[in-house]
């Protein structure tokens, strides 16, 4: 069996090459206080995603992943365990290879701890490959070729880009400010604004369906700041975005400055070629154009966002002169 993970900090993709995304979840597992912690797992997943903000005493809703690191073995290892059985594997037996994206601004440290998780969890061998570099495969990208390429990734825990041709990455940059802050400024907002507390889970909500729909206003549920009782709030799709400008104005800023550190001719290429978007928060309106405008390259969004990196993943594996060149063990 070989794989294609994504264990990104919001959402966990796992791609099989020929038989297409098996699992495509957020990235949350519901445990149960006492006993051992693979006995502890009672759900991943949307399952576990449910009772964010609503967990009974004794069970805690736990997010495995830190801005797109590992921060807890133990927990990495149970929670991966637990996404191969749902995504459909039976038993442990060796066999099941795999490419897992990391960070391409994470340490030597941190993608050793998603390797030595994975392995525990009883996938071997494992590579890891930065996420810039699987996105850009998996949106059709050979990153082996003599011509530079520039990808900028934007999801839930960071935000990335990297430009890299022939084997190797040129240049980088990564921000922590992503998605999970782009959904805070939205709750602030609602607060400030609207004297309403919203849950994570509803401004994450808010702050998607203001994409969707740009005209009509838009009703939210929360807890009335001065009162405490339930109530609802009209925001407009416009507030939403002048909410995740500060954000996203931010991100922008950080990863234009890896235009810094390319020569004319690799500017050039990506000048002729675009910069690649992708991740979900790429889909922030407006995201794209102020990058373009901040870049001074033309931009265009992936065709798959949220599922390119585990999809380039499981394509890597299948290609060994490009995890010679790429993969970190
Ligand atoms: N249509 C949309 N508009 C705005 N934001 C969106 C949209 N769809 C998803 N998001 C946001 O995208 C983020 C998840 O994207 P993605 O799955 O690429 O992140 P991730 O890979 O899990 O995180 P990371 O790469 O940082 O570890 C979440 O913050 C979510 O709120
Ligand atoms: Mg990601």
């Amino acid at each position: 069996m070989e794989l294609g993970i994504d264990l990104g900090t919001a959402n966990t993709v796992v791609s099989h090459g020929r038989r297409g995304i098996l699992y495509d979840e957020p990235t949350v597992m519901l445990l149960r206080s006492g006993r051992s912690r693979r006995e502890r797992v009672l759900a991943v997943g949307h399952e576990a995603a449910d009772l964010l903000g609503r967990t009974p005493a004794g069970l805690a809703a736990v997010r495995p992943l830190d801005d797109g690191v590992v921060t807890d073995l133990e927990t990495a290892r149970t929670y991966l365990r637990s996404v191969l059985h749902k995504a459909g594997r039976r038993g442990w037996s060796p066999g099941v290879r795999a490419v897992i994206g990391v960070p391409v601004g994470s340490t030597a440290l941190e993608h050793r701890a998603v390797l030595e998780a994975a392995e525990e969890a009883g996938i071997r061998p494992v590579t890891a490959l930065d996420e810039s570099i699987a996105g850009a495969i998996g949106c059709g990208i050979d990153p082996l070729e003599r011509r530079v390429h520039m990808v900028v990734d934007v999801g839930g825990g960071t935000a990335e880009t990297a430009a890299f041709c022939f084997g190797g990455v040129l240049a980088h940059r990564t921000s922590k400010l992503a998605g999970n802050e782009m959904t805070l400024a939205v709750a602030r907002y609602v607060r400030e604004q609207h004297q309403l507390h919203v849950g994570e889970l509803e401004a994450e909500a808010l702050k998607i369906r203001a994409g969707d729909e740009l005209d009509g206003p838009l009703v939210v549920q929360g807890r009335d700041a001065v009162t405490g009782r339930p109530r609802l709030a009209t925001v407009q799709p416009a507030e939403v975005a002048d909410a995740v400008r500060p954000v996203t104005d931010d991100i922008v800023r950080t990863l234009s400055a890896c235009l810094d550190d390319l020569a004319p001719q690799a500017i050039a290429d990506v000048m002729a070629e675009g910069v690649l978007l992708f991740g979900g928060s790429s889909q922030v309106p407006g995201f794209s154009t102020e990058l373009e405008r901040s870049l001074g390259l033309p931009v265009k969004l992936a065709e798959e966002p949220l599922t390119c990196v585990a999809e380039g993943a499981a394509r890597a594996l299948r290609n060994r002169r490009l995890l010679a060149a790429y993969g970190r063990s």
